[in-house]
């Protein structure tokens, strides 16, 4: 496995943030670590990427260990934190150059980096744009690009798609899915299961402190054909569920596509003749305003069809949520 983590503990006083966890994965892999606000996956993430040591246990990335050798580590590493941080009068370009810098690269192997850097995440529109001002989308694919500066063998990305719309969450997730084609190993956090679902091989499920549920998402399925998760009684969080919609219009729905893809809560859209199909997660209001919004753009809707995934059972069955 190219990162493993064994017995890894991180308390913070008498809170378990980390618990003894386990698990591993390897190249071309992406490994989705999902879990509630406060599971844990920001305290894991920070110890791979060697900005934190944990009290016990251990962790190897490409074969050296985090704690002992965390230099080795950093330089095959790329981390994504779930925070930008501030850099006053600085374009994006100087940006990214100064991180190919403080990986000790010069000249034009630096230039062609960044260049690469800047093609590969669709940034070059931004160039010469102060990093301060962008928007949370094109920090995000910034932060990215920073976290892809030195050409590194395994990306620890703590939830990239946060805060983005559709269209930039799917961009994110495909540029994702590229890297693990290109070889890299990706461990890539979310607190929502259907939302890495489709790209993720393999899925560390994680809830105060501690490993809930590991497997590919084959076998989750399976299990969640099986019936062996059923919701229990814990509470619905902020009440967002991933439901597939189904849109009939008594037209061909292809001018639909724009409209429905802006609204809140709507991860992709198909459109097949005079159908929409629609990946949702949000709550019910949300789906109402989907609806509604379509209502008043006009669009002649005949059906509205919504049925759960699925996946956020398995969510809630496997973790009970709340803060300690
Ligand atoms: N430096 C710290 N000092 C004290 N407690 C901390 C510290 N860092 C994290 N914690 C606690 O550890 C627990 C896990 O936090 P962590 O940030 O890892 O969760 P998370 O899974 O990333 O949550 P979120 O989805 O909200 O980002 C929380 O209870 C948090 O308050
Ligand atoms: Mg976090």
């Amino acid at each position: 496995m190219i990162v493993q983590l064994d017995n890894v503990r991180r308390h913070f006083g008498p809170v378990k943030a980390v618990d003894d966890i386990s698990f591993g994965f390897d190249r071309g892999t992406i490994c989705g670590f999902i879990g509630p606000n406060g599971a844990g996956k920001t305290t894991t993430m920070r110890i791979l990427a060697t900005v934190d040591v944990p009290q016990a246990g251990e962790a190897d990335i490409c074969g050296h260990s985090v704690i002992d050798y965390p230099d080795r580590v950093r330089q095959r590493i790329g981390f994504m934190p779930d925070y930008f941080g501030t850099y006053n009068h600085m374009t994006v370009w100087e940006y990214l150059d100064f991180f190919g810098l403080t990986y000790g690269l010069h000249g034009k192997k630096r230039f062609d980096r960044v260049r690469r850097v800047m093609d590969f995440t669709d940034l070059k529109p931004l160039a010469e744009r102060d990093v301060s001002d962008l928007s949370k989308g094109m920090k995000q694919r910034v932060s990215l690009g920073r976290a892809l500066i030195n050409d590194p063998e395994v990306l620890i990305l703590d939830e990239p798609a946060a805060g983005l719309d559709p269209r930039a969450r799917i961009e994110v997730l495909e540029l994702i899915q590229e890297l693990a084609a290109n070889g890299k190993a990706l461990l890539v956090s979310s607190h929502i299961l259907a939302e890495l679902s489709k790209i993720c091989d393999e899925v560390v499920i994680i809830d105060r402190g501690k490993i809930r549920l590991t497997g590919t998402m084959s076998e989750i399925r399976h299990h969640l054909r099986s019936g062996r998760f059923k919701r229990g009684s814990a509470a619905d969080g902020d009440g967002a569920t991933a439901k597939k919609v189904t849109i009939t219009f008594s037209k061909p729905a292809t001018d639909a596509e724009k409209l429905i893809l802006e609204q809140p809560g709507v991860q992709e859209v198909r459109i097949i003749g005079t159908e929409a199909v629609v990946e949702h997660i949000g709550t019910q209001e949300s789906l109402a305003n989907l609806l509604k919004a379509l209502v008043t753009a006009e669009w002649p809707v005949v059906g509205f069809k919504s049925e759960q995934e699925g996946l956020e059972d398995v969510f809630m069955a496997v973790t009970e949520g709340g803060l300690e």
